[in-house]
C-alpha cells in the first residue's frame, strides 16, 4: 500500500485529541482477501435456456422486443431474482410504438458508491427464439446471481444485475437506462461488464479490449483453464456495454462470435470448424440445440470469477484526509451546531466533486438540516430539512462541487434540529482532497 496516498491529516477543534486518534478508521487495504468464486453449475445455466426456449415455443417462436415473448423471458428472470431476495425494478421504454422493459436486480449491500455492473440483452430477433443470442448472457448472468445469493456472497462493493430490452433494435434499452441514470449515480458505476452471445455452437473465446483491469481479470480467468482468448473485434460497439463506455463508465465483457468465419489458425487454437462461429445468428435455428455447453461452461464460469474479483474489495481512497471524529450533540429543535476541519497545504481551489463524508447518529433524520460551510462562509446543503423521513442516522459520502472554493481554511460541517422529540449527533465529519 502506498503511504502517502493514504496521509491521514486529523485535525481537532478542542482538546479531544486522544480520543480522536483511538477513533480513526483504518483505511482498507488492497491485501484484503477475495473469497473465490464458485463453480456455476452449467446445468442450471442450460435450465433456464430450456425454460427461454418454451416460452418463444408459447409465444410465437420469439421472445423480440414489443412480442408477448419478450415480457414473458422479463417475468421468468424476475422472479428468480425476487425469490432469491434480489430487489428488483422493471424500467419500461418506447421504441418503435411498442413498450419495452429493463430489468434492474440490485443485491442489498456492499458501498453504494462502488458499484459493479453485469448486464446482458434479453431480447431476441423476431426470426428465432434467440437462445445463444441472446438467452446465453442472460441465462449465464441469472445463474451468477442465483449464485451470489446460495452461497450468501456480501461482497465489499454494490453488486447490480440488468437485463436490457430492444438491444436487436440498437441498443435501445441500455442506452435509456443510462441516459436517465443521475450523473451522480452513473460516477458511482466502477464497472459494466456486458455477455451477449457466450455459447456460440462454433465457438471462439474473446474477451473486450476496453478497461485493463475487467480484461485482466478475464483473461486471468482463461490462463487457469489453459484456454487461449483473442481480443473481440466483430463489431466493437455492437452490444450494450457501448452505451456506458459512451458515458465513461469501465466496460469489459466475453464473446464467442457470431456470423464471422472462425479463421484455420482459430481452428488450430480452439478447435471447431473454420464455418461461422454461430451459423443460426439471428435464424430461426438460434435454439438450445445452438449452444456449445463447454463454452457456456467456461463463460458462467469467468463470469462469476470477475463478478467475485471486482467486487470482493473497495478501491481505497487516494488523496489527503481531513476528519473530525470528535462527537458534538445536536440540540433538540434548537440552534445550530457544528464540526470543524482545518484544511492546511493543498494547492489552489477545491475540487469539482469534493467528497464529504458525514455520519450523524439521530433518530429521526427528516428533523435536520446539514450542509457544508466553506471557509468563506458559502453554504452547501447537503440535505435539507424534512426530507429522509423518519429514517435514524446519515452515514453518507456526499459530492459537493467545491470548485469555486480555496481549500485550505476551516470547514464545518452545520447542523440544525428543526422539529421537537427526535435527537441525537454529529459522530463524524470528513473531507478528502484528491
Ligand atoms: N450484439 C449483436 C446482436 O445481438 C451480436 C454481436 C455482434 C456482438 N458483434 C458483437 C456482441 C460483438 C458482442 C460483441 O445481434
Ligand atoms: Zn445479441
Ligand atoms: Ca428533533
Amino acid at each position: 500500500m502506498n503511504l502517502s496516498a493514504h496521509r491521514r491529516a486529523l485535525v481537532v477543534a478542542g482538546a479531544a485529541l486522544v480520543g480522536l486518534l483511538a477513533g480513526a478508521v483504518p483505511a482498507a487495504t488492497a491485501e484484503d482477501a477475495v473469497a473465490a468464486a464458485p463453480d456455476i453449475p452449467v446445468a442450471n445455466v442450460k435450465q433456464h435456456l430450456t425454460d427461454l426456449q418454451s416460452i418463444a415455443s408459447a409465444n410465437g417462436g420469439n421472445r423480440a422486443h414489443g412480442r408477448t415473448g419478450y415480457r414473458a423471458s422479463l417475468d421468468f428472470v424476475k422472479a428468480k431474482l425476487d425469490a432469491a431476495g434480489y430487489t428488483t425494478t422493471v424500467q419500461q421504454f418506447t421504441s418503435s410504438g411498442a413498450t419495452g422493459y429493463n430489468l434492474i436486480a440490485d443485491w442489498p449491500g456492499g458501498d453504494p458508491n462502488q458499484v459493479v455492473m453485469a448486464g446482458s440483452h434479453l431480447d431476441s430477433v423476431t426470426s428465432g427464439p434467440g437462445i445463444n443470442d441472446n438467452g446465453s448472457g442472460s441465462a449465464a448472468i441469472l445463474e451468477t446471481a442465483l449464485a451470489v445469493a446460495r452461497t450468501g456472497y456480501q461482497p465489499a462493493k454494490h453488486l447490480r444485475f440488468g437485463w436490457w430490452g430492444a438491444e436487436e433494435l440498437g441498443l435501445v434499452g441500455s442506452k435509456y437506462y443510462v441516459n436517465n441514470l443521475p450523473a451522480a449515480e452513473r460516477a458511482k458505476i466502477s464497472g459494466y461488464l456486458n455477455f451477449d452471445m457466450i455459447g456460440s455452437p462454433n465457438p471462439g473465446y474473446f474477451v473486450y479490449d476496453d478497461d485493463p483491469a475487467i480484461e485482466k481479470t478475464f483473461k486471468d480467468h482463461f490462463a487457469g483453464l489453459g484456454v487461449p482468448t483473442e481480443i473481440e473485434t466483430e463489431g466493437d460497439g455492437r452490444s450494450d456495454h457501448a452505451s456506458f463506455k459512451n458515458a465513461g463508465i469501465p466496460v469489459g465483457g466475453l464473446f464467442t462470435g457470431a456470423s464471422r468465419t472462425k479463421t484455420s489458425a482459430q481452428v488450430q487454437k480452439w478447435g471447431g470448424t473454420a464455418t461461422a462461429f454461430d451459423r443460426c445468428y439471428h435464424s430461426s435455428c438460434d435454439t438450445t440445440a445452438n449452444i456449445s455447453d463447454t463454452a457456456l461452461d467456461r463463460n458462467s464460469d469467468a463470469i462469476a470469477h470477475a463478478v467475485w474479483t471486482l467486487t470482493g474489495t473497495t478501491t481505497p481512497p487516494t488523496g489527503t484526509v481531513f476528519e473530525n471524529t470528535a462527537d458534538v450533540s445536536i440540540p433538540d429543535n434548537g440552534a445550530a451546531v457544528t464540526s470543524s476541519v482545518n484544511v492546511t497545504g493543498i494547492t489552489g481551489n477545491a475540487p469539482s466533486s469534493l467528497p464529504v463524508a458525514v455520519n450523524i447518529v439521530h433518530t429521526y433524520i427528516g428533523d435536520l438540516q446539514v450542509q457544508l460551510v466553506a471557509p468563506d462562509g458559502t453554504a452547501y446543503t447537503l440535505k435539507a430539512y424534512g426530507t429522509g423521513g423518519s429514517a435514524d442516522n446519515i452515514n453518507t459520502t456526499y459530492t459537493v462541487n467545491a470548485s469555486s472554493e480555496a481549500a485550505n481554511g476551516t470547514w464545518l460541517l452545520r447542523v440544525q434540529d428543526n422539529a421537537a422529540i427526535d435527537t441525537g449527533y454529529i459522530n463524524s465529519f470528513r473531507l478528502t482532497f484528491p
